[in-house]
């Protein structure tokens, strides 16, 4: 499968791609910056890492999927529509086709799209280091915090060395945001069997049917920017 090529998504997306296609909007389009300041983005900004700070989702599954949770969001207090349920998304590739780019990305168009957003980002490694057991640190409150947060980044998923721990806490996680189905954007770099068993049947069976897979197969991007920028040099 070519990195653009039609990829499979919910049953959700497929219908609103539907309905916006109807209304003559491409539902593949990104969703770039405006040119009017939006404050949600401004403030949101700030937790975004520098590298991705201007990252747009363009990869056509991934802006299907943010059109479809933007448009399944309930209008919050001050009218604009925040996070509701909606599927998933796996966003698989090898290092550099773009995987944390899109995922970032991905939040950004839905802070532009308008929507009420709380999310929260972290690696699985981070994950695991700050929820490891440790005197006046309490990991609990902090796991719950991120199963219940209404948008979660969990990336480079399989990256960090497993053990028991690291499988229960992904599964402690991964199950609360099935059961509620809260949508979570999960990068890895693993192939769905090697994923399996690296985090364990129980979340690897939870993410196939929570998920919309996305498959970045392109070059590694960074090797591609550095002989890019040695080309220049040398020009
Ligand atoms: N769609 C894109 N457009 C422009 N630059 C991109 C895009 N995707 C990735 N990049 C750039 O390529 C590099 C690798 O992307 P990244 O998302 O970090 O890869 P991965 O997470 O898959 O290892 C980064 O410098 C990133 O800014
Ligand atoms: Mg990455």
């Amino acid at each position: 499968m070519r990195d653009r090529d039609a990829q499979p998504i919910g049953g959700i997306a497929r219908r609103l791609a539907a309905i916006l296609t109807a209304r003559g909007i491409d539902p593949a389009a990104p969703i770039t910056d405006p040119v009017e300041p939006i404050p949600a983005l401004q403030a949101a900004q700030a937790r975004i890492p520098a590298r991705y700070q201007a990252a747009v989702a363009d990869h056509p599954a991934v802006t299907a999927w943010v059109r479809a949770i933007a448009e399944a969001g309930r209008p919050g207090p001050e009218g604009a529509p925040g996070i509701a349920q909606g599927r998933s998304l796996l966003i698989v590739g090898t290092t550099g086709t773009g995987k944390t780019h899109q995922a970032y990305g991905a939040i950004r168009s839905l802070l532009i799209a308008g929507v009420r957003l709380r999310w929260k980002a972290t690696t699985a490694a981070d994950l695991y280091a700050e929820l490891r057991p440790r005197p006046g640190h309490d990991g609990e409150r902090e796991l719950m915090d991120l199963a219940r947060c209404p948008l979660l980044i969990i990336d480079d998923l399989g990256a960090a060395k497993n053990s028991e721990w690291t499988e229960e806490i992904t599964m402690r996680l991964i199950n609360r945001r099935y059961n509620e189905m809260l949508p979570t954007l999960i990068t890895t770099n693993l192939g769905m069997v090697d994923l399996r068993q690296h985090i364990g049947d129980r979340v690897a069976s939870r993410l196939t049917e929570m998920s919309d897979k996305v498959i970045l197969d392109g070059p590694d991007r960074r090797r591609a920017l550095a002989a890019e920028r040695r080309r220049i040099a040398a020009a």
